[in-house]
């Protein structure tokens, strides 16, 4: 399906969903059904969909009542549908040069200077020509007056680690250049960074809570701790600030890869004799997914808002995982990996088989952002070496660019817009 046909398709039924009559409804269905020669079911999905808590259309006896009661209440935001059966995470990295990048990495300045790959000396640019083609279907167009209008007078967060705060920049600069000067700022106080979009009455936040539970490496600037704990069942804590969200988007992964096992606190960080436990890192993680999964349902309203959780970002660490010599990493790499069956060893299937098991086991809708294998091929993204450094380089690691680069940030533009294409598909067309 191409993205015009979504909008125009959409534009439609947003017109037949204010018509009084259904006569009138069915009618632009025959119409755009002829017009653009599509499977009639993919159209006649989404009508019925809206239609679907009308106790007018409940008590008529149309054939179409049939389709209707299978399908369940429409989600909040959705305009459209997705093609039946396409899986957008499923596809493929076409170049594309005319309509890549989304923008420009010198006008956006709230990219932090951690991932301004170009202002620090990066020689190429070809990671920013990738657009992302899944197999069954087209991503619909990011379209950033359509995700203003949506968020006007809303609230949107993105709650997690700094993969999560890239993916939250990215969005930022997405909307940037349709939003005026003097219209927007960008704070941030402790572990809350607020763009407010002043004529829209919005927020776009991102909240620092890289295990969505209460940690020893909460604090948003100095959190590098190597011997991580968490404690056990302990959401609240920062959930308080995630309240009246209309849209949330949530990560965890990253900082739970410290080995086998993970250490979990039972009592509280005050105590003076601690009670620690060490578990599986996947029964760890599983019992943070599931402390996330009950928040949720406590205090997200499935009618009105939306939630989504996005899969483990892969790192390229080690260039043996894609069939080159020992010793390279995601350093002075500037093609993508052509193996569609391409995985690397820096992604768990464990953690996948446990967020698997949890979303699907969950009673509110979490939409799934299954961003891993996707961005598993693009071992050209990372940040590498140009980037601005924590602390000054050693002449060692100087003459020795591998051995400081960073293969797990990603450079902006690049592969994190396309994280956001995929939440503004399944966001207005899921
Ligand atoms: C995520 O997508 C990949 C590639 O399409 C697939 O192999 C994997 O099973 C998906 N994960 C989940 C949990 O659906
Ligand atoms: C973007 O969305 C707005 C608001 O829904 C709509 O008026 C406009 O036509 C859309 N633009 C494109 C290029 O589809
Ligand atoms: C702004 O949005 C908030 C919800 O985020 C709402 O409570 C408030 O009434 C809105 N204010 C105006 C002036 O629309
Ligand atoms: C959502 O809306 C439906 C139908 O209007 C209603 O039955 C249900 O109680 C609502 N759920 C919540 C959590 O408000
Ligand atoms: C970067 O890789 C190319 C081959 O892809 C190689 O010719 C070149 O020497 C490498 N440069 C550095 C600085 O490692």
């Amino acid at each position: 399906m191409k993205p015009e046909t979504y909008l125009s398709s959409s534009a439609i039924l947003k017109r037949a969903r204010f018509s009084p009559y259904l006569f009138t409804l069915l009618a632009f269905i025959v119409f755009v059904a002829i017009l653009y020669g599509e499977d009639l079911n993919c159209i006649l999905g989404q009508p019925f969909q809206l239609y679907s808590s009308d106790s007018e259309q409940q008590s008529s006896n149309q054939p179409i009542l049939r389709i209707e009661k299978k399908n369940k209440r429409p989600l909040p935001f959705a305009i459209g549908k997705t093609k039946e059966g396409c899986d957008v995470f499923g596809g493929g990295w076409v170049r594309d040069e005319l309509n890549r990048p989304l923008y420009e990495e010198s006008e956006c300045p709230y990219i932090q200077p951690q991932i301004t790959c170009q202002a620090h000396g990066r020689p190429d640019r070809e990671y920013q020509y990738w657009r992302w083609q899944p197999h069954g279907c087209s991503l619909p167009s990011f379209n950033a007056t359509l995700m203003l209008e949506t968020l006007r007078g809303k609230r949107m967060m993105f709650v997690g680690d700094s993969l999560n705060r890239g993916m939250y920049i990215s969005l930022v600069c997405l909307l940037h250049r349709s939003i005026p000067k003097n219209a927007k700022s960008m704070k941030t106080s402790d572990s809350l960074t607020v763009f407010t979009l002043k004529d829209y009455n919005a927020t776009i936040e991102f909240y620092w809570a890289p295990f969505l539970l209460e940690s020893n490496s909460d604090n948003a600037v100095v959190h590098r701790i190597q011997d991580r704990i968490v404690r056990k069942n302990s959401i609240t804590k920062h959930g308080k600030f995630w309240k009246n969200v209309d849209i949330m988007v949530f990560n965890t992964y990253l900082w739970w890869m410290t080995g086998l096992k993970f250490k979990i606190l039972q009592g509280s960080f005050e105590d003076e004799e601690k009670d620690i436990v060490e578990v599986a890192t996947e029964d760890a993680y599983r019992m943070a997914m599931k402390n996330m999964v009950k928040w949720v349902k406590k205090n997200m309203d499935p009618n009105k808002s939306r939630v989504f959780f996005v899969s483990m970002s892969p790192s390229h660490q080690k260039s043996v995982d894609w069939g080159e010599e020992e010793g390279r990493n995601c350093y002075n790499q500037t093609t993508i990996i052509e193996d569609p069956n391409y995985w690397g060893s820096d992604c768990r299937k464990s953690i996948m088989q446990v967020i698997r098991e949890v979303l699907s086991k969950s009673e509110v809708p979490i939409t799934f952002l299954n961003i891993t294998q996707l961005s598993s091929y693009r071992r050209d993204a990372h940040t590498s070496i140009y980037k601005k450094q924590w602390s000054p380089l050693t002449p060692e690691q100087l003459a020795n660019p591998v051995s400081y680069a960073d293969c797990v940030h990603w450079c902006l533009p690049g592969l994190q817009d396309t994280w956001n294409e995929l939440l503004f598909a399944k966001l207005f067309y899921p």
